[in-house]
């Protein structure tokens, strides 16, 4: 995994945040109990001076060193009991009073087994994808504002259904896709002319499925390649490369309106494969019919493309029909 350095300092200034947000709360909840139960205190103190007990019963020695660490350990027991009736008492769940932490595993340190934890490796990528996300605008177009009344209630040509039917049932998969995300899966290309909604759609696939807690990216392919070529000659800092081939869904959009050039085309061909082969979805769009996409990427990057959920789009340009009727 090789994020931008910032977003690794970003991850463990989360995880330190995480952490002390943590302890304040354990610290509150005892507070909480010692003001409700005024006992409590004294109890807590009994647990605590346990280990010192067992430790000068130890180092002692002498005789019943076992009965007196058992005595010992008893006591400890019955005020554990105690506390755990008076948690009850005051209507609280029996862990009330344990640490809090947010992952269990690292218990918020953000190292587990002599390595960086999970945890911290997800704040890194979802860091990451923000970080891209942030210049897009993710939140302007949801599944709320999409309209299937813009489209023609007419037949398309070619195979003779309704476009309205068509762009209908387009809507209600892409945010069955949102809604149920799950990995891997196979991913979607939307196919079809300028202002039909392609964006629209991809975006509030993309908004819908980061709500669902998953690492989504979004960038149109002329900026996001330009950005990975301007990082790989060292013009610009950072390592979108690795962001994209990692988030959860990558949202490609208009493929195919990009400079026509040997580095992006291998670029693509590379997410592509990478995140084909990983299980992990894209979602990608174009104005470009398949055969011009053939033409362009060649036969191994459309081979790739057909084993997507295959949408097209039709209808009049929206942007200008709302244009026309505001
Ligand atoms: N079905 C729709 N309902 C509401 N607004 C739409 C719909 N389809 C497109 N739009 C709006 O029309 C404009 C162009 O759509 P866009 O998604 O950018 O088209 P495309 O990506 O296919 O070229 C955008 O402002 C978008 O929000
Ligand atoms: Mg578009
Ligand atoms: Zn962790």
């Amino acid at each position: 995994m090789g994020f931008d350095i910032k977003y690794y300092a970003m991850a463990e200034q989360e995880i330190k945040r995480r952490r002390r947000a943590n302890s304040r709360k354990s610290e509150n909840r005892r507070a909480e109990i010692e003001r409700r139960f005024p006992e409590y205190r004294k109890l807590r103190g009994v647990l605590a001076a346990t280990g010192a007990k067992i430790a000068s019963a130890v180092i002692g020695g002498g005789e019943n060193v076992k009965e007196r660490i058992a005595a010992i350990e008893a006591e400890n027991l019955k005020t554990a009991a105690k506390i755990a009736d008076l948690l009850t008492l005051g209507g609280y769940p029996p862990d009330y009073l344990d640490p809090v932490h947010s992952c269990g595993k690292c218990l918020d340190t953000g190292i587990a087994d002599d390595a960086r934890c999970e945890c911290f490796k997800n704040a890194v990528k979802r860091l990451a994808a923000e970080g891209i996300n942030s210049k897009s605008p993710l939140v302007l177009t949801g599944f709320e504002t999409f309209e299937t009344e813009l489209y023609p209630d007419e037949e398309e040509k070619s195979s003779g259904e309704n476009i309205r039917d068509i762009m209908r049932d387009n809507f209600i998969y892409c945010q069955n896709y949102a809604d149920n995300f799950h990995l891997p899966n196979a991913g979607i290309l939307l196919i079809g002319g300028t202002g039909l909604g392609k964006t629209h759609l991809s975006l509030a696939v993309a908004g819908r499925t980061l709500e669902n807690g998953f690492n989504a990216v979004y960038g149109s392919a002329p900026d996001l390649f330009r950005k990975i070529e301007n990082e790989h000659f060292g013009r610009e800092n950072g390592d979108t490369a690795s962001a994209l081939q990692s988030a959860d869904l990558l949202v490609l959009d208009d493929i195919g309106a990009e400079f026509n050039s040997s580095f992006y085309m291998s670029v693509f061909y590379n997410l592509l494969n990478s995140r084909m082969n990983a299980g992990l979805p894209l979602i990608i769009s174009t104005n470009s019919a398949m055969p011009e996409l053939e033409g362009r990427y060649g036969e191994r990057v459309v081979s790739r493309l057909i084993t997507m959920k295959i949408l097209k789009f039709y209808g009049n340009d929206i942007r200008q029909l709302k244009r026309r009727f505001v």
